[in-house]
């Protein structure tokens, strides 16, 4: 029987719920495909960080290390408590970006995806949703402003905090070539989102992403400036297969991507390099809403597809596990963050989604 080992990081806030669900979900995919999951739940984030000194543990480390992929919940506490812990250690900047480095995860892969007939789930007219949403982001995730020199200081008595978006061609070309063969896989349609009009790392980007396109013509590649792509989603997504961008311009248009589609909640992401992969939602803790069971564990267990999927090969229990989630929607029901007033559908919380989810997997 195949094992594969993954190591389970339940994260902070809402984490320990939402990944429950979608650990019962991997459960049913266990028994129904004959893999074997080892499991290893070890402590990141910020109670890692009260607990052992350290948001990232060096057992954590040790673990992570053995895996073949990694099952990552959201991180991070509410201002007031996030302040008690030194700004290097706060779990964001200690954990998040060390499990990045470490594992060389250059591309994070954030679907954007609201199929036609859960279009009423978005804020947008129905008649701009079209045909459905279906977009991959992909952000380049261990570059840019996120690892670049940082010096704090005073100059004349003035405090000042400066920051280095640095970029070398190196990082550029293997997230770009991923963008290509991402998109020779779907539409053969690429967004490049840069801002080469005002920065030199976009021009720097555009150049190699020029030189990548020489070995992918059959790829339309659409150049349009960062600030320009935040107005076209929301007017016209459709437009739109996939799109790749350094690190903060995905980070911010990705989470964009979630409010197109209704919730942040519905925001999967796969972290991939070339060896190991980790699999998070796009979202934070959320620890305004932790433990009262109203999280929406859509994300979570989308990241558990995404890991069948990319780390495994498991694409049709990717693909079932989609469906089972959008089924349940489709059957009527729905989450707390994604509830519409003027509506009749039913609002069930955490534990019952995820449950709703299983049932309706172990149905197809
Ligand atoms: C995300 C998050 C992270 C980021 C934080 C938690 C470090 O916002 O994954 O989008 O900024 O990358
Ligand atoms: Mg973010």
């Amino acid at each position: 029987m195949t094992t594969h080992h993954i190591a389970i990081l339940t994260g902070d806030g809402i984490g320990p719920e939402i990944m429950a669900e979608a650990l019962k979900v991997l459960t049913l995919v266990e028994q129904r495909s004959g893999v074997h999951f080892e499991l290893t739940e070890s402590p990141f984030g910020a109670a890692a960080y009260f607990d052992y000194g350290h948001p990232f543990p060096e057992q954590t480390q040790a673990v992570c290390d053995a895996a073949d992929a990694i099952l990552k919940g959201p991180v991070g506490l509410a201002h007031a408590e996030a302040m008690k812990i030194p700004v290097d250690m706060q779990p964001e900047r200690g954990a998040v970006l060390p499990l990045r480095a470490r594992y060389n995860t250059y591309a994070n892969f954030r679907p954007v995806s609201l199929p036609k007939a859960l279009a009423p789930l978005s804020p947008l007219k129905a008649e701009v949703i079209g045909e459905g949403i279906d977009i991959l982001m992909i952000r380049e995730l261990l570059g840019g402003l996120y690892f670049g020199k940082k010096v704090i200081g005073i100059d004349d008595n003035i405090r000042f905090a400066e920051e280095t978006l640095r970029y070398d061609e190196i990082q550029i070309r293997q997230v770009v070539k991923t963008g290509f063969e991402q998109a020779m896989k779907r539409k053969k349609l690429l967004h490049n989102i840069h801002k080469s009009n005002i920065l030199k790392s976009s021009v720097l980007w555009n150049e190699v992403l020029d030189e990548v396109a020489a070995d992918y013509p059959e790829v339309e590649v659409v150049n349009m400036l960062v600030d320009a792509a935040a107005t076209h989603l929301c007017l016209n997504p459709g437009q739109f297969d996939v799109m790749v961008m350094e690190n903060m311009f995905g980070d911010i248009l990705s989470d964009q991507g979630g409010g197109l589609i209704g919730s942040l909640g519905l925001m999967p992401s796969a972290c991939i390099g070339d060896g190991k992969a980790y699999y998070e939602p796009s979202h934070g803790s959320a620890p305004d809403i932790a433990g009262q069971n109203i999280a929406n564990p859509y994300s979570m267990i989308g990241s558990v597809a995404m890991m069948l999927e990319y780390s495994f090969g498991m694409v049709d229990e990717a693909n079932q596990i989609w469906a089972a989630m959008q089924g349940v929607f489709a059957d009527g029901y729905t989450t707390p963050d994604l509830a519409r007033s003027n509506s009749d559908e039913k609002v069930i919380g955490t534990d019952a989604f995820g449950q709703r989810v299983v049932d309706k997997l172990a149905a197809i």
